[in-house]
């Protein structure tokens, strides 16, 4: 067997764990294995990519690229290990942003060192040149609408920026504008690459994908997270292309469809069209944010008095959100859990999907403090089980709870799916002030007459209600 061939036989192997991964990855029970799969894939692939290049470049070129492996991966291994629960959907957006900007890089690069070449020689190397460039031409603008998306989603995602939609007057017209161009900018390359057309073109590209990501609203994040990943694939599969690399095509394709469907399952979930989110916000015509209605006052409540309604409750349902990720109240909650469940209180959750900062946030935190499966219940599964609850905890939710999202159509949330908690009997919410959620939008929720405000850190109060009961 030849050098070429086993390193494609350990492509067609690392291919075959990425899939793996992805459906490991995809239930909570086999996520590990899946994480396995994916490191043992990459490493096979890292050696057999090593292998193959070590035949045509240089002992220097070589060594440059086992320096580069290193300092990436120590650099990967510290973030990694310093991140917290709450910075994970920032460090997964700037990751993108490198892909981004490694599929730009690799187009420059396809242009500058084969172009040249290419051009000099034969008519057959004519049409060849075309489909060259055209790849080039692709590949530097999904990456460079990743890099500047990713960059924008990690400065909202991490409040470095507001995340209230910008919307700069005729947005869509201005979206469309820069597609028109890119195609016109392709043709005139595949005739006649030159750098001008590369560089406006590139220029173009990065605009568009500030722009995009910054058009979306704070409540559209999650699913602009999951489409960057997907774009992000697909930047990687015109590497692939570019450098020929048949793994790297393979793997760009299964990152760039399985992320294109989660954006689809998270739209559908947020009741959100997927072609407005993927068209930077096409269709939202920038619904006011600042809301200066008078909701009237808000009621506080002590803990001493919730754990006097708690003792009176036969139902209790819990609805955490991002806050109980801050205050890394979940093995709080379930203590109060086992102890509300052994005086007979039927205590159940209600996990809205995008409740937290990452796909199946609440129920990773929920797991890890023990916190039984089958009490934890999906948003579809509860919601209609809480007119008949008597007491409800929301604990550091916001947006997933807010009523303005189904009774008020001039929300920039309107129409997202949320946890009916006002139809409790009672509801109590923690939280430390009266700030707004993520999305920056007023909850009418905190001023209603059965609900209770219980301000603090989230954990300090459920362990004095713990201590009051
Ligand atoms: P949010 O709307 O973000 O609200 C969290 C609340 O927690 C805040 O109002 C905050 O109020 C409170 N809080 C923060 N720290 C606290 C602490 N230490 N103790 C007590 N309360 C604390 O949360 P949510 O309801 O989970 O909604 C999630 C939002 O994030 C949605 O808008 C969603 O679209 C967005 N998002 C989700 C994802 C995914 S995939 N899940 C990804 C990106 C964005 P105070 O400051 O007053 O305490």
């Amino acid at each position: 067997m030849t050098a070429t061939t086993a390193a494609f036989a350990a492509y067609i192997v690392a291919g075959l764990l990425f899939i793996l991964s992805l459906a490991g990855l995809s239930r909570h029970e086999s996520a590990k294995a899946g994480n396995t799969f994916g490191m043992a894939g990459m490493a096979i692939a890292l050696v057999a990519t090593i292998g193959l290049a070590s035949r045509s470049v240089s002992a220097l070129g070589i060594g440059l690229l086992a320096v580069a492996v290193v300092i990436g991966a120590a650099i990967g291994l510290w973030r990694a290990r310093q991140v917290e629960m709450t910075g994970m959907p920032e460090l997964i957006a700037i990751l993108h942003s490198f892909v981004g900007l490694a599929a730009v890089l690799v187009g420059w690069n396809g242009y500058l060192s084969v172009e040249a070449n290419l051009a000099e020689q034969t008519e057959v190397t004519g049409s060849l040149l075309g489909i060259h460039s055209a790849e080039v031409s692709i590949g530097v603008f999904i990456g460079a609408v990743t890099f500047t998306g990713s960059i924008v989603a990690f400065l909202k995602l991490s409040g470095r920026i507001k995340s209230n939609p910008l919307m700069l007057p005729a947005h869509n017209l201005l979206n469309l504008g820069a597609l028109v161009a890119f195609v016109v900018l392709t043709v005139v390359f595949v005739l006649e690459p030159s750098l001008l057309i590369l560089s406006l073109l590139t220029l173009i590209a990065l605009a568009l994908g500030w722009h995009l990501v910054a058009s979306i609203g704070g409540g559209d994040m999650p699913v602009v997270v999951s489409m960057l990943n997907s774009y992000s694939g697909w930047a990687a599969a015109a590497s692939g292309f570019l450098l020929g690399n048949d793994l790297l095509i393979i793997t760009g394709a299964l990152v760039g469809s399985s992320g294109a469907y989660l954006s689809y399952i998270m739209c559908r979930a947020m009741n959100r069209s997927f072609i407005s989110v993927i068209a930077g916000g096409f269709g939202n015509e920038g619904a006011a944010s600042t809301d200066d209605r008078d909701y009237g006052e808000h009621t506080e409540i002590d803990a001493e008095s919730v754990a006097e309604l708690l003792k009176d409750a036969s139902s209790v349902v819990i609805t955490p959100g991002y806050g109980m990720a801050v205050a890394q109240a979940q093995s709080a909650v379930a203590e109060l859990t086992r102890h509300l469940r052994d005086k007979g209180v039927d205590v159940r959750f209600g996990i809205h999907p995008v409740a937290g900062r990452l796909p199946g946030h609440m129920n990773v935190l929920l797991a890890e403090a023990k916190v039984p499966y089958d009490i934890v219940l999906e948003m579809d599964e509860i919601n209609d089980d809480l007119a008949d609850t008597d007491v409800v905890l929301v604990i550091g939710a916001n947006d997933t709870v807010n009523p303005a999202a189904t009774e008020d159509p001039s929300s920039p949330i309107a129409g997202m799916p949320v946890l009916k908690v006002w139809e409790a009997e009672r509801v109590v919410v923690f939280k430390r002030s009266m700030n707004t959620g993520y999305a920056g939008v007023q909850n009418p929720l905190f001023f209603r007459e059965n609900s209770r405000m219980l301000f603090g850190d989230a954990r300090e109060r459920v362990e004095d209600i713990l201590r009051a009961l």
